[in-house]
Parts: C-alpha cells; structure tokens; sequence
C-alpha cells in the first residue's frame, strides 16, 4: 500500500508509539548504560522513520505479519546503533554537516582485491604509504568475506558477511584497517552482496536441510514449472555456466529448483520475505559498523522478480534500496551506497539520487571510452555526455575504465540510432575489435560469456592490454608502444577530470598487462575475467620510480592528471558542458565550478588534429592559462593537437 503525506505522518507516529515501548523494554539495559545514545537514535529515527515505514509498507504490508517484521527492523536498528563505536557516531555527524564530501576534486577512488594486491589484510595495512603517494582516498577492497573454497565468483558468494575470508584475516582486522584507512584520509569501501549468498551461507544450508523458515529467504520451487514461466522472458547472465536462471538441487531427496541469475552456487534471496530485508539490513548495519562507509551494492538490477517481467529494475528493486537507505540514515548516517547497475542507460540513472545509491558505477562512460579508442571518433561519447551525464544534487558518478568484470557495450541502441548507427552491429564490430580480431586492431581481449544463441559477448582484458600495450611490446615497436600508453592516459585523463569520483582499477597505473595463467587454474579457467585479474607485481611497481622505465612513464602520466585534479577545485561537482569541436576525433568539454572554467579537448585519433579558432575564440581559450596537454596555438589562431593527447586550459 502507498500512504498519503498527511496519512504517513499520522500512521508514523501512531506506529513509533506502539513499538517504542518495546523496543526500549528490549534494551533497556544499553539505554540506562548510554541514555545519550538512546537519545541520538530517537532523533534519527522520528526525522526518518515515516520515509522508512511508506517504503517498507509498500513492499510489505500485505503480509499478515508486516507489523511484526516492522517492529524487529526497529529493534535491530536500535541494537545496531547502541554497537557503533563512537568514532563513527562523530564521522556520522561530520557527513550529515557535508553530506556532499564525495564531491570533492581531492576524491580519488582505487579498487583491488586482497590477496591479489597484498596477500592479505595486514599487506594491505602495509600498503596505505603507496595508496597516499598515488593520492587515493577511496579504496574499495573486493569482496572479501568468507566464500567457498574453489569457485566462489572472486568473492562474490558470500558464505557469512560477519566473517572474513580466513586466509584473508579477520573482522577485526578490517575494522582496524578502516580506522587506519581513515586517519590517512581514506574511505573504505565493499561490496554489500545483497542479491544472492553462496549456497554454503547458513541461511541456503538451512534451506537444503528442509527448514521452511529458510527456504522461503530463497526462490525455490518444488518442479520446473514456474521456472520455466519466468525463463520465458529472462536475460542468461552466465550462459556459458548455466543456460536459464535456475539450479536443481534436493531436499530430502526430492528434486527443486532454485534460482540462481550468476553461478548454480550463488542462491538469490527472497525479497518478498520481509525477514531477508531485516536480516540483510542486519548485515549492512553490523558492515557500516565496521567502519565501511561506502557499501558497493552488487547487482540491485536482479533483487526484485515477477512473473511476466524480465525481473531486472523492476519498480520494487528501487523501493528495497531506498528503505536500506532510510536505515542507513537512521542508524549509520556515514554510510552511502554506489549502484552496481550494468544495465540500459535510462535504468542505470533510476538508482541515483541522495534517496537511493548516492554514487553509481558510469558504464556508460566506461564503454565508450573504449568504443572512441577504437573507432577514434567522438560522437557517441561526445552524446552521452551531452544527454546523459547530469545528474541531481547530491549524487556523483564513479567513473572507470576498467574493474574487476567484463565489459559490456550497455550504449542505448536508441541513441546510436540517431547517429545513423545500428547498435547491434556495432556491437559486433567492437567485440571483433577488443578481441583483436579487426583489422587494424591494437587491443588483446577476450571474449567473455558468449552467447552462440544471441551472438552476444562481452570483452574481458586488462587496461594496458586492450589499448595495445600487450600487442605492440610483444609485435610492433616503440612507436606503437607510445601510442598505447598515451591511450591509456588518455581515457584515464577523462575520468579523472570529467566530474565525479574517478576510480582507478590498480594495476592499470603501471600499465598491467593480460595474465594468461588463469587458464591452469580449475577454478578459474572457465572465466576470461581472471585474464585482468592478476597478482600484483611489486617489482614492477618499484620501477614507477624509474622514469625511464614503461611503468614510470606510465605512472608519472597518471600522478600528472591526479595533481591536476587536486590542484585544481574546477574539476570537483560534475557540472560539464560539451563543446562542438568540429572534429569528429575530438572530444570537448568544459567544467565549471566555484565560479572557475576549465577547458578540456581530447584527440582520440592517432594523428594530429586541429580545433578551429572558431571554438578558440569562442571559449576564449587565449585568455586561460594552459594546465596539461602538449599543444600548440598555431599561426592561424588555431590549436593543434597531437596524437592521442589530452589538453586542459583554466
Ligand atoms: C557483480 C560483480 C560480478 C559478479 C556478479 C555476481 O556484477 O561485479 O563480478 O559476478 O555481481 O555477484
Ligand atoms: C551482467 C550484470 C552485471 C554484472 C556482470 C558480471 O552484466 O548485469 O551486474 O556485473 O554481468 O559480468
């Protein structure tokens, strides 16, 4: 049900009047121990709590028990609250003052696994010098959580949020590195895998044993009936692993089916139970407590089904995301969310705002970077930007060139239309090309779940690697050597200076080449994604130092654009205007902010290109003082390019 304005405030009140008394016989104890806490919570939870109950209620209160399932959210909010250690209750108040922290041009995310990056916790404690001399203050540490030996989908099934995985370290040890993190000025970020456990999670084996409280936290069905009904109008996100998007398995020797969108071992849960949004709001609460203070939601597309529908995005995924962030809000403020949605771009939007997902992955963004790479022209890029880079106050993008996973060409086909461009097609054209396979082609790329039904294939590969690095090392020569590291600064020099949180996937800072050796191992193989997920070499890293090596090229590039970012407080917010180059090669933007202007053009060609005066005059460009690039203002007024270069006036 929806409750009107008036209605909500009333029912909220009435409500809080009813459960309060309990929930404070409940903890009457921790309340006389810290009254002013209990006062703090009280406070947070009037302001937010008519927000939380018009969410929960529309999901929920169909359901005989709602009421119940409402009162335990409030208690264990409550008990939550009464656990955070007082430093996060100050940082809590420190971002409720500047709720737009994110927004600042010092920002400057990282992501990397673990083991691959450290070996393990206490590595990655050791590494906090690195990370300042690279100026991160945003560190996303893959998932790190207790996860079944062997295949796991690098973390991504979680056998228990509270534990970490063994080899890794231990919860304590992620709370001290928080705090370590924190007092060198950087924010720890991981993932909240909240669509789906590992089918090893307490709750799953519960379940496999028959419990009927725990197989109704799963969609399981007793026959391939409904299964099959929802097939009919479902995406496959693994193919190559499972055709459809559900498992057998048996309980009490009985054949069901479960369902299972990734990997057969990744157990989707029920949202339509509201004791798995209480029990997942626990395991949120009991991370933010920990010190975590951007929770990377994974997969929000996929969290509520239908019958009918394609279960992705679906009206009630965004209501369930909205009521965790009204907990957040209540009882772990610091806390905010970056949306994992690798999905149409009009979708991809639906999960920002400061309700829902503050932050969001751009995939957009990322994947035409790579389609300008490899086509060196600019107007899809220069279009999105245009039509689709803006966003509300109080949000930001994180954007990337490369992460952890595939990438998928999630352009809009609309949009390509207008251009004269048929999307499918070009889709075509850009895997053929990220897999080397077009003529001309610099990248070494992989394909990845590829689809003989559909034609359908993402590319997998490392930075350095599909902008040519691997090719021209291994087959060409020092020319082509340079025009890969310079495409590889060049996408990163956009996403640092675009707007928005940039987010560099380590590695690709000292030009990371593809790492083939995933092929010898059994519980990789199958997944080309590993093929850039390598172990981290540290030697390599050593030589960043050494100017005249690749990796100290490389790197000096990427300090060059971070101290142009931090230098500079034009480039925080997000506030950008495209420019009309006149050239199909060439990008141009313009940021403003704190009434400042920078002026930014991108070459995307491997020959010199010309902006005309027309636009130099235009933008005044002669009256601001040049702050990256290697160009030349021409005789004629006009400005030359080189090859591949990035140029910044402000
Ligand atoms: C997310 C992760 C991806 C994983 C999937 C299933 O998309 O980024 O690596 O395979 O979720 O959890
Ligand atoms: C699909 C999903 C996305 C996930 C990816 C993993 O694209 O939409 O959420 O990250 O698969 O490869």
């Amino acid at each position: 049900m929806m409750f009107e304005i008036n209605q909500l405030e009333t029912e909220a009140r009435i409500s809080l009047k009813r459960i309060l008394p309990r929930v404070e016989a409940a903890l009457k104890r921790s309340i006389t121990k810290d009254p002013q806490a209990w006062e703090q919570f009280n406070a947070r939870l009037q302001q937010n709590f008519p927000a939380l109950l018009s969410l929960y209620a529309e999901v929920y209160s169909d359901r005989y028990d709602f009421f119940y399932h409402l009162e335990d959210l409030v208690e264990s909010m409550a008990r939550s609250w009464f656990n955070r250690p007082q430093d996060l209750r100050e940082l809590d108040d420190v971002r409720e003052q500047n709720p737009h922290w994110f927004q600042s041009n010092q920002m400057l995310g990282g992501i990397c696994y673990v083991d691959l990056f450290a070996n393990n916790l206490d590595g990655i404690r050791k590494k906090i010098p690195y990370f300042k001399e690279l100026g991160l203050t945003y560190i996303h540490l893959m998932p790190l959580f207790k996860a079944p030996d062997g295949e796991n989908d690098g973390g991504y099934a979680v056998s228990s949020y509270r534990e970490v995985h063994p080899p890794l370290g231990t919860m304590k040890q992620l709370a001290s590195l928080a705090r370590d993190f924190r007092e060198a000025g950087i924010s720890l970020v991981v993932d909240l895998v909240f669509n789906h456990t590992s089918d090893e999670h307490i709750w799953a084996e519960r379940a496999k044993a028959g419990d009927e409280e725990y197989m109704d936290f799963y969609r399981i069905f007793p026959s391939r009936e409904l299964p099959s009904r929802y097939e009919q109008n479902l995406r496959e996100i693994f193919p190559e692993e499972h055709s459809g998007a559900f498992s057998p398995f048996v309980i009490n020797g009985k054949e069901h089916w479960v369902w299972t969108t990734f990997h057969s071992y990744q157990w989707d849960l029920n949202y339509a139970n509201p004791a798995v949004f209480n029990r997942m709001a626990e395991e949120m609460l009991f991370l933010a407590n920990q010190g975590v203070e951007v929770l990377r939601l994974d997969a929000v597309a996929f969290i509520w089904k239908q019958l009918g529908t394609n279960c992705e995005n679906l009206p009630q995924a965004h209501t369930l995301i909205k009521a965790f962030n009204a907990v957040a809000r209540i009882a772990s403020p610091a806390l905010i969310f970056k949306s994992e949605a690798i999905v149409h771009p009009d979708d991809v939007v639906k999960y920002i705002s400061p309700e829902e997902c503050q932050v969001s992955y751009n995939p957009l963004l990322m994947a035409l970077l790579w389609n300008s790479l490899a086509t060196r022209e600019v107007k899809l890029l220069s279009q999105a930007l245009a039509s689709r880079f803006k966003l509300q106050s109080g949000t930001a993008w994180v954007n990337y060139v490369r992460v952890h996973d595939d990438i998928g060409w999630t352009f809009s086909d609309e949009d390509a239309a207008q251009l004269g461009m048929n999307g499918y097609d070009h889709r075509r054209f850009l895997n053929e090309f990220y897999r080397g396979r077009f003529p001309g082609s610099f990248a070494r790329g992989l394909p990845f779940q590829e689809n003989p039904a559909t034609g359908d294939c993402r590319i997998s590969g490392t930075g350095a690697s599909l902008a040519g690095l691997e090719k021209a090392l291994h087959e060409e020569g020092e020319k082509e050597v340079e025009l890969a590291i310079r495409r590889i600064l060049l996408i990163h020099a956009i996403i640092i200076t675009v707007g928005g949180i940039p987010l560099i996937y380590l590695g690709d800072e000292i030009g990371t080449l593809n790492d083939y050796t995933y092929r010898d191992d059994p519980a990789h193989e199958r997944d080309s994604r590993w093929v850039h997920r390598p172990r981290a070499d540290w030697k390599k890293y050593e030589k960043r130092k050494n100017l005249h090596s690749l990796e100290g090229h490389i790197f000096r590039g990427f300090r060059a654009m971070i101290e142009l970012r931090k230098g500079n407080d034009v480039f925080a917010g997000g506030e950008l205007d495209v420019i009309p180059t006149d050239n199909e090669h060439v990008l141009g933007f313009t940021r403003t902010h704190g009434g400042k202007r920078a002026v930014v053009f991108a070459n995307f060609s491997e020959s010199p290109q010309t902006i005309s005066s027309r636009v130099i005059e235009q933008y005044a460009i002669t009256s601001l003082k040049k702050l990256h690039g290697r160009n030349h203002v021409s005789p004629k007024n006009s400005l030359l390019l080189e090859p591949l270069d990035f140029v910044v006036f402000g």
